[in-house]
């Protein structure tokens, strides 16, 4: 579906099966996509095709894409299947960005009010994410997806975001220090050493100016490849995040964004946004920035657990200038 054109948005519910499968499980459906899960895969099937997904990868991509409001640009849980944000409305594709499929003739894709997407693929996770699995944690931190449903998960899908109410540190920054929290520091961490700043306020500023130590509260993070913390000034928009094992999504670019490595190392492999084709491999390391253009899809592996820092501008009017080219897809011409 090229940009500027105007698809029939879909506003559905998401329909679940009557009945469990064997292994206590519903299927659904939604617009033209059927969803399925086993006890190792998810089957997603469209009109002219179907798709094969492990389990553990699709749940966490989707509880990230309805965390995250489905993000900037495109969400790919796979090469084949994903969504791509037009704020307020989201396309799911299947083999819409692949070129074999779309050779094949089997490429599927269908608009949808935001907030339906959201609610079908929260009933999906639900029903699908048993007790003891925790999508957003690191695979060695968290049980396994696979297998017949067990007791039903308890408490949020989601990690809720706790606006800070001043600078964190300061008395009243409210509602939750990270390290008020009780989270310790993850074991990646612990060889960190986390010095407190000096604070030396003019006289009358005392207790108004404050610093904290940012690896201090990354390293407690207890969740991968999510926002730790979030800072927006209009529309600026920086992200810490704690890195480990791969990013669950291949995340298609609508605009540039900027990396900062703040420790240990990410590989990020770069392909081109529509084919797929590769377009390179780069390996981040402390201290290294990169921007990643507005013309590729990107996903990073992080053999260790790592710190990063995420940059975006979040102005709604950029799409549209990098897909007719009126931005060039890179931030600097050296
Ligand atoms: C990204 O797609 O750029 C991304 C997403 C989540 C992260 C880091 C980077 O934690
Ligand atoms: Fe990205």
């Amino acid at each position: 579906m090229a940009d500027g054109a105007s698809p029939t948005v879909l506003n559905p519910e998401v329909v679940k099966s009557a009945t469990a499968n064997k292994q206590g499980y519903h299927s659904f459906q939604f617009g033209g996509f059927e969803f399925a899960r086993d006890e190792y895969f998810v089957h997603i099937k469209w009109p002219k095709g179907k798709h094969t997904m492990e389990v553990d990868r699709f749940l966490r991509a989707m509880v990230r894409d309805i965390g995250w409001g489905f993000f900037y640009g495109w969400i790919f849980f796979d090469d084949v299947f994903g969504t791509h944000n037009h704020y307020g409305t989201v396309d799911i594709y299947a083999g819409t960005y692949d070129q074999g499929c779309k050779a094949a003739g089997i490429d599927f894709i269908q608009r949808f009010t935001a907030e339906s997407v959201s609610k079908a693929f929260e009933t999906i996770s639900r029903d699908w994410i048993s007790e003891g699995y925790d999508p957003l944690s690191a695979p060695l931190e968290t049980g396994s997806p696979m297998g017949s449903k067990g007791k039903p998960m308890q408490g949020p899908l989601l990690r809720n975001f706790t606006p800070a109410k001043r600078m964190l540190g300061l008395p009243g920054d409210q509602p939750v220090r990270s390290d008020d929290t009780g989270t310790p520091i993850n074991r990646a961490f612990e060889d960190v050493a986390f010095d407190q700043p000096d604070i030396e306020p003019e006289p009358g500023f005392e207790g108004q100016l404050h610093a904290i130590n940012l690896f201090d509260h990354i390293a407690r993070s207890d969740v991968t490849w999510n926002p730790s913390m979030t800072a927006i000034t209009k529309a600026s928009i920086c992200c810490v995040t704690s890195e480990e094992h791969m990013l669950p999504v291949i995340h298609g670019n609508d605009r540039n964004e900027w990396f900062f490595q703040l420790s240990d190392e990410i590989h990020w492999r770069i392909q081109d946004k529509n084919t797929g084709n590769p377009r390179g491999m780069i390996v981040m390391k402390a201290g290294d920035v990169c921007a990643m253009p507005a013309d590729i899809r990107h996903q990073g592996f992080s053999p260790k657990r790592s710190m990063l820092m995420v940059m975006e501008n979040g102005s709604p009017e950029l799409p549209e200038l990098y897909a007719t080219g009126k931005l060039a897809p890179y931030p600097i011409e050296f």
